[in-house]
């Protein structure tokens, strides 16, 4: 755990992050990671507000998780009036978890939200990935809102 390095994603992490956003976003195939991943990397993201990936690097120089980070204009539960961190991918390989990894991630991109002057962060989930839940609730997160999702065919 202290060979873990954090620090700002490069083009050249492309391929492992996309191997990661696959295992976290399955339902983005692999072209449609590369191609957001690239915009992003390069800075050319069609985004408003600023948007940052951190990786976790292991001394072998293999990537072990990566945190992205972006500010929203606002957030369920937060003060509407300043923009918050939001946590918008959060994730640790399976051989690196429960090692401190999330944590320090997340460290690091609160003191990222805080010097773009940020008082608070947000973040979600899904209501059946308890793992998450526990972790945002260990490291200072509190649930706000929960939400309920309909769909009716036309
Ligand atoms: C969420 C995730 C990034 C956490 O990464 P991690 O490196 O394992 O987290 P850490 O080891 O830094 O743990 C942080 C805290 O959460 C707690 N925690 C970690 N895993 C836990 C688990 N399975 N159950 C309960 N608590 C857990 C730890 O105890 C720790 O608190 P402590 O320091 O007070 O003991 C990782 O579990 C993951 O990638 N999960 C799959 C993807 C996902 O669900 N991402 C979040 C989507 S929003």
């Amino acid at each position: 755990m202290s060979d873990i390095c954090i620090r700002l994603a490069q083009l050249s992490d492309r391929d492992q992050l996309v191997r990661m956003r696959e295992a976290l976003w399955p339902k983005s195939s692999a072209d449609e990671h590369t191609l957001e991943l690239a915009l992003i990397l390069e800075g050319k993201a069609p985004v408003t507000m600023p948007l940052i990936i951190l990786v976790a690097e292991a001394s072998d120089r293999a990537l072990a998780g990566f945190l992205e980070i972006d500010l929203r204009s606002h957030a369920d539960g937060c003060n509407p009036s300043r923009p918050v961190g939001y946590i918008e991918g959060w994730y640790v390989a399976e051989n690196h978890r429960h090692m401190g990894i999330g944590r320090k991630l997340l460290a690091v991109a609160e003191d990222w939200a805080r010097s773009q002057g940020c008082v608070e962060m947000a973040s979600d989930t899904w209501v059946d990935n308890e793992v998450s839940q526990r972790v945002h609730k260990a490291l200072g997160y509190e649930v706000v809102d929960r939400c309920v999702h309909y769909r009716k065919t036309l």
